[in-house]
């Protein structure tokens, strides 16, 4: 993208809140935070305005994008809900959970938004600011999370100022993000099935579906396989190497600690973070990219990981932490 744009930056007043979604209306790129992580929003029904969105993050512009909508029946515009989707969709939204449905015949999203393919991801948004946008503009929004191609997901506005400011128009500070992790997504399409773990554990899922969460199979997540093309991302890579599960400390390493007992080695770490110190799953979550993000920003060579327990949030926050440690593309 040639031209720096002027980014504004305004707290999530009504005025602001009108003007975001005017700006959405006009082609325009907005950032505004839901409850998972910051968004960053374009007319899901503009091409045009997708096609920048892709710009100013510089993705890859296979990778299909989610469409927020308002409520349920604004879903069941865009796409098919069988009784899978039905349920979940009856216990979760507005939440942290994004279906992938098969499109409905005339759903007015840009083609480009959803990559040609005939499946599209759809999630009702709980927070106050995205649902008052969405309702403002009376159509859906499509919004992959408000960080450059390469960066983890942002949690608060500074967050986006960083990584876009000069690339996107509007920012809507609507302070910390409350989940701190992305939507877990789950393909409604003949079964149920988890194509990333997020802000909504497992376990209450599987509640909801009386019965075990099938995966998908990890044979389908290659470039040719499009039922989950996310997966494929490693777009949770900061710039320090990860070193994960440690159990003891290196000089020098940054230590991302989690619970009250911190590892030998801890005294001769250049920086020490605690995701948190009582060991709360749900704590740790908000704070994980923000801490990512610090800890990066110290300059060390190496950022020292405690494990996490796998379990309710602690899946989420695993599989980011796995994905920040792979081997970078390029
Ligand atoms: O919490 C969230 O989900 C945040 C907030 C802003 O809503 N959004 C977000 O978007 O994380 P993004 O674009 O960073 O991640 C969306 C993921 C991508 O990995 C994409 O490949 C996948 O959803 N996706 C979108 N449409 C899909 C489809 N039709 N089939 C399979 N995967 C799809
Ligand atoms: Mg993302």
């Amino acid at each position: 993208m040639n031209g720096k744009i002027d980014t504004r930056l305004v707290p999530a007043e009504f005025v602001a809140i009108a003007d975001a979604a005017l700006c959405l209306a006009d082609g325009g790129l907005v950032a505004f935070p839901t409850e998972t992580v910051y968004g960053l929003g374009a007319d899901a029904t503009n091409g045009i305005a997708v096609a920048r969105l892709y710009a100013a993050k510089g993705r890859p512009s296979f990778n299909p994008l989610i469409a927020h909508v308002f409520d349920l029946t604004a879903a069941k515009r865009l796409a098919v809900f069988d009784a899978a989707a039905e349920k979940l969709a009856a216990a979760f939204w507005p939440g942290p959970l994004t279906l992938v449905l098969k499109k409905r015949a005339g759903c007015p999203v840009a083609e480009l938004a959803t990559a040609g393919l005939d499946t599209i991801a759809v999630r009702v948004p709980d927070h106050p600011v995205a649902l008052g946008i969405l309702s403002r503009l009376g159509r859906p929004v499509v919004a992959p999370s408000a960080n450059r191609s390469g960066h983890v997901s942002p949690t608060t506005a500074q967050h986006v100022l960083d990584d876009l400011g000069g690339r996107i128009d509007f920012i809507v500070d609507g302070g910390p993000a409350p989940v701190g992790v992305e939507s877990t997504i789950i393909a409604c399409l003949d079964r149920p099935q988890l194509l990333r773990p997020g802000g909504l554990p497992r376990e209450e899922v599987e509640r909801v579906l009386e019965g075990p969460l099938e995966d998908v199979p990890s044979g389908l997540l290659d470039p040719g396989a499009p039922i989950a093309p996310g997966m494929l991302e490693s777009h949770y890579a900061p710039r320090a190497r990860l070193r994960l599960r440690v159990d003891r400390v290196n000089p020098g390493e940054a230590l991302l600690a989690f619970g009250i007992r911190l590892p030998p080695g801890t005294e001769n770490a250049a920086i020490v973070l605690n995701l948190s110190p009582g060991g709360d799953l749900v704590e740790a979550a908000t704070n994980l990219f923000s801490d990512l993000r610090t800890l990066d920003q110290a300059d060390v060579a190496t950022i020292a990981v405690m494990p996490v327990p796998n379990e309710g949030l602690g899946e989420a926050i695993n599989d980011r932490l796995a994905r920040a440690a792979a081997p970078r593309e390029g």
